[in-house]
């Protein structure tokens, strides 16, 4: 991997783009992001963007385009059917991915509900590395049950497991010893697990996976939203791969799986989505739910101008100066943070930098959300924006009890060529001293909560008035009206 060293400041990234085009962001007051957090029901996710200054939410939809996808975004053919656009994109995926046939979607979760529609009866079982959010509600609506078998390293936090988002070998045969292949909708993988701090699966493992997929006859399908930075940690860090090309690895992981799905809100820095298929008869019925939800078999929902900026930006993120911009940032995130003692996910993986929220906040107790009341209180003494990732963002059971999640993070996420060193410089500033003041923080209880995906919608309220004692105590400590 290409890698430029600094010999003064060795551990600082390095951004390989310049600024071309900007959008202003503003800082507001902590007496106004009181106020608005307050109106967004405690909810990052209902907060408006122009109330954030730093928008660590997610990288989906928010990494930074190039001048080259811009281009090739003007010269989209607005064909409802048959677009020449359309047929350039499912050209360069079937090439990189090493699958012959593509399926266009509007976004991640559309590709989800296509294949769980076509693949999923009530009571059948979807073995998967781990859940997301989104993933298993399309599973579940469709009546089938979700059966996680990470390796235990993997729900370890504080770790130096180069793969901890590998799928536990003995646990998988044993699911085929006890399941009728008949029962198992699919086996799922995804790549840069996502809950559990964007940790990659080595590219042996999905070897061992599809193998065992195969002898027992089920359809593998790898998620691959978050492949970009799950490709550079195995060229990175697994044996044998690292002369490999990103390329040549892409199209040797790929091609085990009889099916390959991804959110181009995430992986080719744009908007849009797609299904790769191996199987013919498998194509002609999703073909029908293409139509029927999405949009045309040619554009599924995604605007062209999107498609050609995919085209361009998935071919963009292979190069090696690209692909480790996302892990090289979070590293030093998570390491920098490390110093002041600051829990963070270790080893850093892809995506962003992910605090334990349980180790942050021990006074906290997890049915009060911790990782949702580290947000808020995160935004409150910064304009900061993450997402939890813990109870909040589990379903509760049948019996309406709460589901508590396996672990309790508050992701900031990092969007790739968006932020510049100083600002990440900024967040780690701002949550030291949250973490020297964590007493401080108090939890949570939802006064409006949906059925499903709740955290995107529902509204909470402090349980106490822990955040004007917090904002009070900080701007004490600034005297700053920031
Ligand atoms: N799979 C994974 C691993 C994801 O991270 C996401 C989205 C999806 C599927 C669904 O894709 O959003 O395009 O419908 N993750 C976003 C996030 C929402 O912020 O982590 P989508």
């Amino acid at each position: 991997m290409k890698k430029v060293t600094m010999k003064f400041l060795p551990n600082q990234p390095l951004e390989f783009h310049k600024v071309k085009i900007v959008q202003k962001s503003y800082l507001l007051s902590p007496e106004k992001r009181f106020k608005a957090i307050t109106k967004a029901g405690n909810n990052t996710f209902l907060l408006k963007s122009e109330d954030v200054f730093l928008d660590m939410l997610t990288d989906s939809g928010t990494n930074a385009m190039s001048d080259e996808q811009l281009a090739a975004s003007m010269t989209a053919d607005d064909a409802y059917a048959g677009s020449k656009t359309y047929y350039k994109l499912e050209e360069k995926l079937t090439e990189l991915f090493g699958l012959p046939y593509f399926l266009p979607a509007h976004q991640g979760r559309a590709c989800e509900h296509l294949i769980a529609k076509a693949l999923v009866k009530p009571g059948m079982r979807v073995p998967m590395n781990y859940h997301f959010t989104t993933t298993k509600a399309h599973i579940l609506a469709q009546g089938g049950i979700v059966d996680e078998l990470i390796i235990a390293e993997g729900l370890n936090l504080v770790s130096d497991h180069p793969f901890k988002g590998n799928m536990d070998l003995a646990k998988l045969k044993k699911h085929f010893k006890s399941h009728s292949v008949k029962d198992i909708a699919f086996v799922r993988m995804e790549a840069g697990t996502n809950l559990i701090g964007g940790q990659p699966f080595a590219l042996e493992n999905a070897k061992e996976v599809t193998k065992l997929c195969q002898k027992y006859g089920a359809i593998s399908v790898l998620d691959a939203s978050l492949l970009q930075d799950n490709l550079y940690f195995i060229k990175a860090k697994e044996s044998g791969e690292t002369e490999k090309t990103i390329k040549e690895i892409t199209k040797e992981l790929c091609s085990l799986f009889d099916i390959v799905y991804f959110s181009a809100r995430k992986f080719g820095f744009a908007r849009g989505g797609g299904i790769l298929l191996k199987d013919k008869k498998l194509l002609d019925v999703m073909k029908e739910f293409v139509i029927l939800y999405e949009g045309f078999l040619t554009y599924g929902g995604m605007s062209t101008k999107e498609m050609e900026a995919i085209r361009v930006g998935i071919d963009e993120s292979m190069e090696d100066d690209v692909i480790s911009q996302g892990p090289e940032f979070i590293k030093y995130m998570a390491e920098t943070l490390l110093k002041f003692n600051v829990p963070v996910v270790t080893p850093p993986g892809g995506l962003g930098c992910h605090l334990d929220a349980r180790s942050f906040l021990p006074h906290v107790p997890s049915n009060q959300y911790p990782a949702g009341s580290l947000a808020v209180a995160l935004y409150l003494i910064s304009g900061i924006r993450g997402m939890e990732r813990g109870t909040m963002s589990e379903q509760r059971e049948s019996d309406g009890s709460e589901r508590i999640a396996d672990v309790e993070l508050l992701r900031l996420a990092i969007p790739r060529r968006t932020f510049t060193l100083s600002q990440i410089n900024y967040a780690i500033d701002r949550i030291v001293w949250l973490y020297n003041h964590r007493e401080l923080v108090g939890g949570l209880k939802f006064v409006k909560e949906p059925n499903i995906l709740r955290f995107f919608f529902g509204e909470l309220t402090p349980i106490s008035d822990w955040q004007t004692k917090l904002i009070a105590t900080f701007k004490k400590d600034f005297k700053t009206s920031f």
